[in-house]
């Protein structure tokens, strides 16, 4: 059973609470917030103490996508704001393996994030240790942008890879997934849905996510 992560993203930040409420009620797995710095990319977001507020509004998942400069000096920072997957970026880290083990050492699921231009096959030596994939189907920095075609054949070798190396990795999409998008891509192996302006930007918030949650069900 496929998953889906609003990003909070493109909520209306000033009613946090009740927009959560409304994904929960339509059948929300997991809140995904999108942290920037304005240096890894070119806009600026929130950082931990939104994390903390989320926390305090949900029992689901919080997962953390941090597109950062220097990840490393933040992982506690998160972890106490009650983060529970912490995802950092192939391209930023340069010890992935240790910050990898130092998220888990904190008790957080452990994720690295590629963007579009980035091969899988980075990610070889890496795989077996990883919790969760997380696949840019866009440019990261701004929600609202289209899904890059040639996502679906990362998502195939994501599959792959997770076999050859006898990996136990969820696969997970962020970037253009909607109603149109999320069947291809659940059928080229995605497990995990980031949606952030098909569900927050639309008329109702509830129906938009049950509408994702029932074509991947
Ligand atoms: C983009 C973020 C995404 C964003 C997705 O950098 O990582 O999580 O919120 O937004 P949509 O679903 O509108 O593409
Ligand atoms: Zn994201």
């Amino acid at each position: 059973m496929a998953l889906i992560a609003p990003s909070i993203l493109s909520a209306d930040l000033s009613q946090l609470a009740q927009q959560i409420r409304l994904v929960e009620m339509g059948g929300a797995d997991w809140i995904h917030c999108d942290i920037m710095d304005g240096h890894f990319v070119p806009n600026i977001t929130f950082g931990p103490v939104l994390v903390k507020a989320v926390r305090k509004v949900t029992k689901l998942p919080v997962d953390v996508h941090l597109m950062i400069e220097n990840p490393d000096n933040y992982l506690e920072d998160f972890k106490q704001a009650g983060a529970d997957h912490l995802l950092v970026h192939q391209e930023e880290v340069i010890h992935l393996n240790r910050t990898i083990n130092k998220i888990k050492e904190l008790g957080m699921k452990a994720g690295v994030v590629i963007n579009p231009a980035t091969p899988v096959s980075t990610l070889e030596d890496i795989a077996e240790y990883i919790d969760i994939l997380l696949i840019m189907s866009v440019n990261p920095g701004f929600g609202g942008q289209s899904f890059i075609q040639n996502s679906f054949r990362k998502i195939r070798e994501a599959v792959n890879l997770r076999k050859n190396y006898k990996a136990k990795f969820k696969i997970e999409i962020d970037g253009g997934i909607d109603s149109d998008t999320i069947l291809p891509a659940l059928k080229a192996g995605v497990d995990v849905f980031v949606s952030g302006s098909a569900i927050f930007k639309s008329d109702n918030i509830t129906a938009a996510t049950t509408q994702l949650k029932n074509l991947v069900q």
